[in-house]
């Protein structure tokens, strides 16, 4: 970006990289250094428009809020201006500034359609075409490293005219991180630099996210203030890290598919009133069948379907199945149980009004199997 300094335009860039290795950030702190500068050497008429696609997600509000950043005194409706009418208005306004307008789309793999994706893109791309006095730069951030994959080739072109990678963070960078935030946020020596390194090695492990190394770092201070204690040690990075793995469970519960949640449910029922043991994958169907059918007025799925359910909820973690064979006659089943305890799931799926009411069901064939009457020392099996 330097050549802003020498009054000319950069080349527009366009920038990737995971979640949390510094985008943002980076951006941020280049476009506040770029207009001190600017400032300072007396280069006037830097505009910097910062744009979240996460926020602003369709085309229309992008070319809205653009036009309403450079003329806040008169702010666009929020729909329903035709299109031609508002680039007419963005070119004139660009040019009566006369200005190096730098736009920064963050997020940018958030725009909700193709329509935004191709056509504001290359509108964008295209407005120095249509200016004299001023100059526009675009700055690209997106998360999806193959983002690019699938933009109209023309946007492609001007949008990338400078490519820049950001790799995930390594420890050692963490760590860096981590200690000029802890400069700022901690009094001096309530904290173990055992503590941040932990923290550094953990989240460089995990995927180099220093978002997620700062959380760390966080919610260990947070358990050391509740327990009131005057240093965080690497044993708070440990309970921290167990915290987070909760919630991330939790999190992952309540968003699972109305399916998904009815298979777990089975699972759970089965386990619950079993005292804890495995249940084979004929005992979850036949719960599953009632708990949709009765309860969820839902079709059910076919039982293959639901194996391939259970298989899929196996590898993010939640439960844990293995297939047990009964010789050439007896056959094959999957033996299936809960890896997340008991009060995890409950709370989770407590919020689900539906989901609560079957927390406390009894599939039925259990219900046959447990009842037995006792008359006069002889055992009956009810008959349900
Ligand atoms: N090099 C860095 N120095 C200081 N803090 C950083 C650095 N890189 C990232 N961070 C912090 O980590 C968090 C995530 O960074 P961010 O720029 O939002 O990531 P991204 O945009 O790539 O998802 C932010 O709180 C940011 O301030
Ligand atoms: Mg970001």
């Amino acid at each position: 970006m330097a050549c802003t300094l020498k009054n000319s335009t950069p080349q527009n860039i366009f920038i990737y990289g995971k979640t949390g290795t510094g985008k943002t950030a980076v951006v941020r702190h280049v476009s506040s250094k770029l207009i001190e500068k600017c400032s300072e050497i007396g280069i006037p008429n830097i505009d910097w428009i910062y744009i979240n696609c996460n926020q602003v997600t369709s085309g229309y509000r992008v070319l809205a809020t653009i036009c309403n950043k450079l003329d806040p005194e008169n702010i666009l409706p929020p729909t329903g201006t035709p299109r031609d009418v508002m680039i007419g208005r963005l070119i004139s306004l660009l040019e009566s500034k006369k200005t190096l307008c730098f736009i920064v789309l963050d997020e940018i793999d958030a725009l909700n359609d193709k329509e935004a994706k191709d056509s504001v893109l290359y509108i964008l791309s295209r407005l120095n075409e249509n200016l004299c006095d001023s100059n526009v730069n675009l700055i690209g951030i997106s998360n999806i490293l193959n983002f690019k994959e699938d933009l109209d080739p023309r946007v492609l072109s001007s949008l990338c005219e400078e490519e820049l990678v950001f790799p995930a963070y390594n420890a050692i960078e963490l760590y860096d991180i981590l200690q000029s935030r802890a400069e700022m946020a901690f009094h001096e020596g309530t904290y173990d630099p055992g503590a941040l390194r932990l923290c550094a090695a953990m989240a460089a492990k995990e995927n180099g996210d220093a978002r997620r190394a700062l959380s760390l770092l966080r919610k260990s201070a947070e358990i050391v203030e509740r327990g009131c204690r005057a240093k965080l040690t690497q044993e708070d990075v440990l309970s921290a890290q167990n915290e987070i793995e909760k919630d991330t469970t939790e999190e992952f519960i309540k968003k699972l598919p109305v399916q998904q949640k009815i298979i777990l449910l089975s699972i759970y029922l089965n386990q619950k009133h079993r005292k804890g043991e495995e249940s084979n994958s004929g005992e979850i169907y036949n719960t599953y069948k009632e708990i949709s059918k009765k309860l969820y007025s839902l079709n059910s799925l076919t039982s293959k379907r639901v194996t391939d359910l259970v298989k899929e909820l196996d590898l993010s973690g939640i439960v844990s199945s293995r297939v047990v064979s009964f010789g050439r006659k007896g056959g094959r089943t999957r033996m299936v149980s809960l890896q997340v305890k008991d009060s995890q799931l409950e709370n989770s799926l407590e919020d689900d009004e539906r989901c609560k009411a079957v927390l406390d069901y009894i599939p039925t064939h259990i219900r046959r199997s447990d009842v037995n009457l006792d008359l006069e020392g002889n055992r009956y099996k009810a008959l349900l």
